[in-house]
């Protein structure tokens, strides 16, 4: 009670506010997402997303080695496909020698103690934009979890240390697990998109990996009918503790800043990791409002990333990752 408590003395120099500070954010804390496209030489800044690129394998190899020394020791592939490799039923995806399972390849020989994650979803290899196979119309469930699965296990065998399934289908955790199981896969890890949200914040991601869903006649023009409506938490809770009982190592929230709330609940009841992906709509708002001048960028960066840490994240996947790794140093 006041004034035998006077609760600005906890806060009179940076001294005493970083002996009570909370929330630390460290290199540790974060998983860098990179895009990769075919091709040699090649670093292009992504339109909607500035100063992020999409990288070939050489250049990516580069890269990886640079994020290594500063600290970043994990990341998340994504793979630009082109579109005379895209079909229905995510054929490409299986391919031995896809650029996915080259660039695992290529990060692990430039960087071998990097943690590898890769994407697993049948968008980036999707004629209609999807994450599943269509028929009749609707995204088909338990045959896209077949593929997801023999995806999962392409991965580990190009050398994957996890699998991040980003697809939102009913029961792929299950299935992922048990084909990684049955091809001896004991080690590889599954970060599941548990909580992922239809958002209108991924819009940028979509024209990196130009995966939006197509506008064709009887195709669904968005992904409500996996991913969550915006508007419910409980079924959060739900979701992520289905994974977790499918085998799920690490559970993701996504977006980020506007489904904190989500985070601490989730974060309340499990026993396991909980990631938070600050997507691409998130970052393309910051660098918008910072580039007009209209907000202070790295204070703003690093207000966001530590809310979103003390919301309960324990890996925050960020395209700031490598900005505010250089602020701290
Ligand atoms: C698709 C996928 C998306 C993102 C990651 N994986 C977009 C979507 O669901 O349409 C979004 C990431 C971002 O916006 O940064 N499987």
């Amino acid at each position: 009670m006041f004034p035998l408590q006077r609760n600005r003395r906890l806060r009179q120099s940076e001294a005493i506010r970083s002996l009570v500070r909370e929330t630390i954010i460290s290199p540790n804390d974060f998983l860098v997402p990179l895009f990769v496209v075919e091709g040699k030489g090649i670093k292009e800044e992504i339109d909607s997303m500035p100063n992020y690129f999409r990288y070939s394998l050489d250049i990516l190899e580069k890269e990886v080695k640079n994020l290594w020394q500063l600290g970043l020791k994990s990341v998340l592939l994504f793979v630009k496909v082109p579109d005379n490799l895209k079909d229905n039923k995510g054929t490409e995806a299986l391919n031995p020698n896809g650029l996915m399972q080259r660039a695992i390849k290529t990060v692990k020989n430039a960087c071998p103690d990097m943690l590898v994650m890769t994407d697993v979803a049948l968008d980036p290899f999707s004629s209609y934009g999807h994450d599943g196979i269509i028929a009749n119309g609707t995204i088909v469930n338990d045959s896209t979890v077949k593929v997801l699965a023999d995806m999962s296990v392409s991965h580990a065998e190009a050398g994957a240390d996890f699998v991040a399934p980003s697809d939102m289908m009913d029961g792929r955790i299950l299935g992922i697990r048990e084909a990684l199981e049955n091809h001896g896969f004991t080690k590889t890890g599954i970060m599941s998109y548990s909580a992922k949200y239809a958002s209108a914040f991924y819009g940028p991601f979509r024209d990196a990996l130009d995966s939006a869903p197509v506008d064709v006649k009887d195709i669904p023009k968005d992904k409500k009918t996996y991913q969550m409506d915006y508007a419910n938490r409980i079924e959060a809770i739900k979701e992520t503790e289905m994974d977790i009982a499918e085998g799920a190592d690490i559970v993701m929230v996504k977006p980020g800043l506007c489904y904190l709330d989500i985070v601490r609940d989730i974060k309340n009841v499990v026993d396991v990791p909980v990631a938070v992906y600050q997507v691409s709509g998130e970052y393309a708002m910051l660098k918008a409002a910072a580039e007009k001048g209209w907000l202070d960028h790295d204070a703003v960066m690093l207000e966001q990333v530590t809310a979103i840490k003390r919301a309960g994240a324990d890996i925050i996947a960020s395209y700031f990752a490598k900005d505010v790794v250089k602020l701290l140093s």
